[in-house]
């Protein structure tokens, strides 16, 4: 697979969302650290100069990282303009003249999925598909057929080879790291096999609300936003094997294999919230159905894992802000069980939930044994560093294969089928109680990261 290095970052949606949250800083990142020092060309509309992009950059940067004036002033001299009509093959001539000279060209669409194929059929007409790869942010699709019919376009203009797919979650140190913690220590991987494990549960909450974004957010919902890609990708590192080497590709290879063994999951196995409220927000439908937050159960058909009930959450509006997951391991005879708790964001870690002798009977304490991994990150500003490196080295494998996307869309296609009404929950709260059915015992387990 030929990867050149790319010439020039090219950015669509610079004077996005995501870009002042997260792509911004993380290109100012890479800076600092001498990782990037390509051309990073904005692709923006009319009513944008190179000095606002700048002023925008010095905004979102200093919202997130402590700014230095130098490393600041070296981005500036990367950073270039060209105004663009997305729907005007014409104007795409404003990116030939700014990259003018340059080799292999790296597309980056931080915008909308509706303008991608529009975008790459623009790129085509005006022949920056040639020598570049086009790195296209999530969702990919809205369901499997969705999804490969956009496959099918994106194809035309950029083969699968120049192809990239984004999921953040792939940037994480800490997610890469459930696979080399679990396989690099006979501790755990002896602890990890199905007969040993009774339950695992996996809860990504939001502390916040849907506020700033709520038309896109609207259009999509919890299960699409988050489940179907992060917490799959998650699920994916915690039951995948290692394959020998570190052949990226063989390590695409060993997730999608463990994905086909994952079931789809049953329609009575999954519940949707909304929280109170939400129909508000501007951007949403005053009568909207879209579920803020979403309670699923699955099995994997894979000897290690057969018969344990993975438990996954997700929900905006929740009672903290907390990544983690949850592994019950069976109890020896009577005690309560062990737990190994995975903490993935905020301070990354693990704790096992251990019992010793108590010091004043026959019976059992708790004790915990926390390790915090303090080297790694679940920031997003982190993640996107290795993304947006990734798209400019060509690396692939941070990103999400296409036959892993369809695995994905195939794991949630039973629900997401004309939606019921949302059962609706307050916010700060850990969503409806509806969801505790899920878990193995009918509640879940109370997270490292959240007020007890
Ligand atoms: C994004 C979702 O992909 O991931 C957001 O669209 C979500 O709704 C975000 O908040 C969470 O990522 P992180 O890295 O900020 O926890």
């Amino acid at each position: 697979m030929s990867t050149p290095r790319a010439e020039a970052l090219v950015l669509f949606g610079i004077t996005g969302d995501l870009a002042r949250k997260s792509l911004l800083p993380a290109l100012y990142r890479l800076v600092e650290q001498g990782r990037l020092t390509e051309p990073v060309v904005g692709v923006v509309r009319g009513d944008w100069t190179l000095d606002k992009v700048r002023q925008r950059a010095r905004e979102a940067i200093s919202a997130r990282l402590p700014l230095d004036e130098k490393t600041f002033a070296s981005l500036c001299e990367l950073l270039r303009v060209a105004v663009v009509d997305y729907d005007d093959a014409g104007t795409f001539a404003g990116i030939a003249e700014q990259t003018d000279g340059l080799g292999h060209l790296a597309h980056y669409l931080a915008i909308p999925p509706s303008l991608f194929t529009t975008v790459a059929a623009n790129l085509a007409a005006a022949g920056l598909n040639e020598r570049a790869r086009l790195v296209v942010e999530k969702p990919f699709g809205h369901d499997l057929a969705s999804a490969r019919e956009l496959q099918d376009t994106l194809t035309r203009f950029f083969p699968e080879e120049r192809l990239r797919r984004v999921d953040h979650f792939l940037g994480k140190d800490v997610i890469e790291d459930l696979l080399t913690f679990r396989t690099a220590n006979t501790l755990m991987s002896a602890a990890l096999t199905g007969p040993h494990v009774r339950g695992v549960q996996i809860t990504m909450a939001e502390d916040f609300d849907v506020a700033d974004r709520g038309s896109f957010y609207d259009a999509v919902g919890a299960l699409q936003d988050v489940v179907q890609n992060h917490l799959l990708q998650t699920l994916a590192f915690l039951i995948m094997d290692r394959p020998a080497g570190d052949d990226p590709v063989a390590i695409l290879d060993a997730k999608a294999e463990v994905l086909r063994t994952v079931r789809a999951v049953l329609p009575a196995d999954y519940v949707r919230g909304q929280y109170a409220g939400y129909r508000d927000v501007a951007g949403v439908k005053p009568d909207s159905t879209t579920e803020t937050y979403a309670a699923l159960r699955l099995y994997v058909d894979d000897e290690r894992w057969s018969g344990v009930p993975f438990t996954i959450r997700a929900g905006k509006s929740m009672a903290a802000k907390t990544l983690e997951i949850v592994i019950e391991l069976q109890p020896a005879g009577g005690s309560p069980a062990n737990l190994i708790r995975f903490r993935l964001d905020p301070n990354p870690g693990v704790t096992f939930d251990l019992l010793a002798k108590s010091a004043g009977g026959d019976g059992t304490d708790p004790v915990a044994a926390t390790l915090d991994f303090a080297c790694l990150s679940g920031d997003d500003v982190r993640a996107y560093t290795h993304i947006l490196e990734d798209a400019v080295t060509g690396d692939p494998h941070r990103f999400s294969r296409m036959d892993i996307v369809e695995e994905c869309w195939r794991i949630v296609g039973d629900i997401l089928g004309p939606p019921g009404a949302p059962v609706v929950y307050r916010p700060g709260t850990w969503g409806p109680e509806e969801a505790d059915r899920l878990t193995r015992d009918g509640r879940w387990s109370p997270l490292e990261n959240a007020p007890r």
